[in-house]
């Protein structure tokens, strides 16, 4: 039975006078399934959240890869709001908690040098920032979303030619096209920055070949280019430390953020010494709010108790869970359609010949899911949290289960 949208709908109507799109991008009803999914929630709390028409759902999204623990986590909480009122946030000068998270974050990831920024396209443009200026070149090889700065966006209206001219694309797992790319553009190449696992929009998610990404390093290291991971998603979920402790392969610069803070906007680049430091006096970066401290207690606060908990090591075995369950189900359907994304990022995609297919697949199977109360995207793969019970798994596993026998009715 569909369920009850009416606020929501009420709402987007109101705030479409008012605001361009209503809401932003990927929050907008066309990437959902456009009447069935709520717009706007209203609260959270653990593993569930509620819309402002009162239904409540499980939510396999996690704030699209923040939230690691759970909504509203007391802990992290209550340590942020301790700190607001017994000390304040948004003070001229930075506060001794910057060096803390730096700290830790230099310790972690085995880094000399940090920056603490808000969100990930803060940190990926200061990244290549920091290599355009370490290197004196101009050109970023580039594969997969970076965030939305003029530099890696995907739209062009707005953006000038010249900029975007200066980042090419290359395809993730074929190291030839990055060898054709470093030919074509001999000594103009000034960085290579990748998702270490490809989760690109509606697609498989997808893990590096054997040997890949130490190839790609090899290349970077005798072409003077340098070497960036983008760990938004991968960050504080696979492990402690991003893909560099899976893979064995230490890039030259990690970028984390989402998951570090349970929620709160906060993002950083980590690098050694000599890349960092073009950031003292060469690369300039700077913003009011990139000193304000909530953010750093929020991410102290995940980070310790992702530890103390040992979250890291209980959502993998969530993970495996899931992916051995949907491994399963997807294998006895009359459509084509496959699970990927392993431990981390369960994702469900339709592999028919026809996009038609595909897309009425999709949003019968999806449209179904949200009726159940589970909350997940059509395009997006989902995340694993602490707060996630074992009933809540076996919910959501069970309903994918009934939304695929619903599929083959048809
Ligand atoms: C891999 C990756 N890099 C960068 C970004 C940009 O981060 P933000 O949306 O916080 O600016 C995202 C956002 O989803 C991302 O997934």
């Amino acid at each position: 039975m569909k369920n009850n949208l009416v606020n929501s709908s009420r709402l987007f109507k109101k705030i479409y006078s008012e605001s361009p799109g209503g809401v932003l991008a990927i929050r907008r009803p066309y990437n959902f399934v456009k009447n069935r999914y709520p717009i706007f929630f209203e609260e959270a709390k653990g593993s569930k959240v509620t819309d402002i028409d009162k239904n409540t759902y499980l939510d396999m999204m996690c704030g699209y890869g923040p939230i690691v623990i759970g909504h509203r986590n007391n802990f992290v909480d209550n340590r942020v709001i301790k700190h607001i009122k017994n000390k304040g946030n948004c003070l001229t000068l930075t506060q001794p908690t910057q060096y803390k998270l730096i700290k830790k974050l230099n310790q972690l990831y085995g880094t000399d040098k940090a920056i603490i920024l808000k969100t990930g396209s803060d940190a990926t443009s200061l990244a290549i920032r920091l290599a355009r200026s370490f290197t004196g070149k101009k050109i970023i090889l580039r594969c997969g979303y970076h965030g939305w700065h003029d530099w890696c966006t995907n739209d062009e209206n707005g953006v000038l030619k010249s900029v975007k001219k200066n980042t090419i694309e290359f395809k993730f797992n074929d190291l030839t096209h990055v060898e054709d790319l470093i030919k074509k553009y001999k000594n103009k190449i000034a960085g290579l920055i990748i998702w270490p696992i490809h989760t690109p929009l509606g697609q498989r998610v997808t893990f590096p070949t054997a040997k890949y990404l130490s190839s790609l390093k090899t290349l970077c290291k005798k072409n003077n280019i340098v070497y960036i991971f983008d760990e938004i998603r991968s960050c504080f979920r696979v492990s402690m430390n991003g893909t560099q402790s899976i893979y064995k392969v230490k890039p030259d610069l990690n970028i984390i953020g989402k998951a570090m803070g349970n929620g709160y906007p906060i993002s950083a680049v980590l690098g050694n010494k000599s890349i960092m430091d073009q950031a003292i006096s060469k690369v300039y970066v700077s913003s009011t709010f990139f000193a304000n401290s909530l953010d750093q207690i929020a991410a102290l606060s995940t980070i310790k108790y992702l530890e103390s908990n040992n979250v890291i090591k209980k959502n993998n075995i969530k993970g495996k869970y899931i992916k051995k369950k949907l491994e399963k189900i997807v294998k006895n359907q009359k459509f084509k359609c496959s699970y990927s994304g392993d431990i981390w990022f369960p994702f469900i995609s339709f592999h028919e010949k026809n996009e038609n297919v595909n897309k009425n697949l999709r949003n019968k199977f999806y449209e179904y899911l949200i009726e159940k109360k589970i909350f997940l995207a059509p395009y997006h793969h989902a995340y694993i949290m602490n707060d996630h019970s074992k009933n809540d798994i076996k919910k959501y596993i069970y309903e994918v289960e009934q939304s695929f026998k619903n599929l083959n009715k048809l």
